[in-house]
């Protein structure tokens, strides 16, 4: 008898299939992979299980014995946990009150120290470390992730929840992740994690689930799957590239140099320590680093949303130190930035009015300052099929399109502009295997196109594919600029913890 069923599960929203006809079936004590690209449906049907959603049709089985789970509270009190790929915590709390929030009402006095004892005890247990009395806002958001676990299981959660849980974090983070996601399992819990990295599937998951335009494609061993290239395939529904083919760049005039770069954020650290180096057009530049070693200050610096403390910019010949941003968008600058919910886009807007937020102004939409409606929504309709932008229409609300669409739409209104600079910032970050090797396809083509690409990203292997340079970063500093051929994951590793090396 399987520890979860999902029989016959549809969700409908308005007119949009989200789910149909799905079974899902999970053992106890397994790591279950619920994969798919974006959009398949993944996320709505863990919504269901946690009762945020009611679903259209089916049924929900747990231990053999049908439940309704009418909202998250109920899910709870059934054992279930989830946690979300947009973290819910309260940032201006401490950990164990952000642990505790909402069980208040049980009890008359809620003693705050036994449970961050209790707490304690807990993290422990799991090999973690963790100040109940932090604030959240403090915490790095592996550590946050590790409190939304820990709630979870503070609340006695039999069934885990993880949505796109590494899409966030740095390589060590994940590595921990994955030894906790093991040592649970081995005290009997069971764990459905989404997931779109290839990597993880193979090396943590038990069986998988492939969900595809909402319908379950199948339900398989990951010992069963030969390799990558077929889990790819099953998930995609045909064959995927997996290498993207990057020819060698022919280096056109300099279009972004940097030199001396610093800035010393609030707290008084140097986040960026005198950074030098040049980019031409036509040449792909890869920042690599872990997370938090400067790469945000540096592109806030570039693109004027920060003022450097010393030393300059110049984009395409121009000095634009300290620079405003519409000044420096100006200059052919087109950016991918690294939080798309809160600097690429406006939620509450259309696909439509999004498209053309960078470009209103221009004699292509407006005449005597009005906007040309008709004009719009055609260029907005072309440029959804040039780039792939799956939506019901240009009039839907970008906030409901899937998290991949939300992206491809960023990337086609930046690339629609010509850039001479392009800023990508995690450009394919949380996006599945299909969308992200179609962005990258379109960056190495705006590169051969004449643009300098300046890509900062923490994935290595999406460095290594692209690069016609790799510049490292570790604490604010320039470990040292590798040209591809000399670059390995290896070396590169060793720069990332901070072994500068001599370039050549
Ligand atoms: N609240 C919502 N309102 C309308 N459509 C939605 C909503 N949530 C999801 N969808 C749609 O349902 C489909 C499945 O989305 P989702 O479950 O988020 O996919 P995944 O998590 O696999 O990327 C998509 O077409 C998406 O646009
Ligand atoms: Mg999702």
């Amino acid at each position: 008898m399987a520890f979860l069923e999902m029989k016959h599960v549809s969700k409908y929203f308005g007119s949009v299939a989200a789910n149909v006809d799905v079974n899902l079936s999970v053992e106890k004590g397994e790591i279950h992979a619920l994969l798919g690209e974006n959009g398949a449906g993944k996320s709505t049907l863990m919504n269901i299980l946690y009762g945020m959603y009611a679903h259209s049709e089916g049924e929900i089985w747990l231990n053999g014995q049908p439940v309704r789970i009418k909202d998250p509270k109920d899910a709870i009190a059934k054992g279930i946990g989830m946690v979300h790929q947009h973290f819910m915590l309260i940032p201006a709390l401490s950990v164990i009150e952000n642990v505790v929030l909402g069980l208040k009402e049980n009890k008359a006095v809620l003693d705050l120290k036994a449970a961050a004892r209790e707490f304690s005890q807990m993290a422990e247990r799991f090999g973690m470390e963790l100040d109940p009395w932090a604030k959240v806002e403090t915490l790095s958001v592996g550590a946050q992730q590790r409190v939304e676990i820990l709630k979870a299981l503070y609340r006695k959660a039999s069934l885990l929840i993880l949505d796109e849980p590494t899409a966030v974090l740095t390589p060590q983070e994940v590595k921990g992740l994955f030894h906790m996601l093991r040592q649970l399992t081995a005290e009997g819990l069971t764990i459905i994690f989404i997931t779109h990295k290839l990597n993880e599937i193979m090396e943590v998951c038990d069986r998988c689930t492939i969900l595809r335009l909402g319908r379950v494609v199948r339900t398989t061993a990951i010992s069963d799957i030969q390799d990558k290239q077929e889990l790819a395939a099953l998930m995609v529904g045909s064959q995927v590239e997996l290498l993207t083919q990057k020819p060698p760049a022919h280096p056109g005039d300099e279009v972004l140099r940097v030199e001396d770069l610093s800035y010393v954020d609030k707290r008084g650290i140097r986040a960026l320590d005198q950074m030098s180096f040049s980019l031409r057009g036509g040449e792909i530049l890869g920042v690599c680093g872990v997370d938090g070693n400067g790469q945000s200050e540096l592109v806030r610096c570039i693109t004027g949303l920060l003022k450097p403390a010393s030393g300059s910019v110049r984009v395409c010949g121009a000095d634009c130190t300290g620079a405003d941003p519409r000044m420096i968008l100006g200059q052919g600058v087109s950016h991918i930035p690294e939080d798309r919910h809160k600097m690429g886009m406006i939620r509450e807007m259309t696909v439509n009015e999004n498209l053309i937020l960078m470009s209103y102004r221009t004699p292509e939409c407006q005449k005597r300052g009005f906007l040309k409606w008709k004009d719009i929504r055609a260029h907005s309709q072309a440029l959804c099929e040039q780039y792939n932008i799956k939506t019901p229409s240009v009039l839907e609300r970008s906030g409901n399109l899937s998290g991949g669409n939300q992206q491809k739409m960023v990337v086609g209104r930046e690339l629609d502009r010509r850039p001479r600079l392009l800023i990508a910032m995690h450009p394919d970050r949380g996006l599945d295997i299909g969308a992200t090797k179609y962005i990258q396809r379109q960056i190495v083509a705006a590169s051969q196109a004449g643009a300098g690409v300046l890509l900062v990203s923490t994935e290595l292997d999406e460095i290594l594919e692209l690069s016609d340079r790799i510049l490292v970063v570790f604490e604010g500093r320039m470990m040292g600029i590798l040209d591809r051929s000399e670059a390995t994951a290896e070396r590169l590793g060793l720069m990332m913890a901070g072994a500068r090396q001599s370039a050549g």
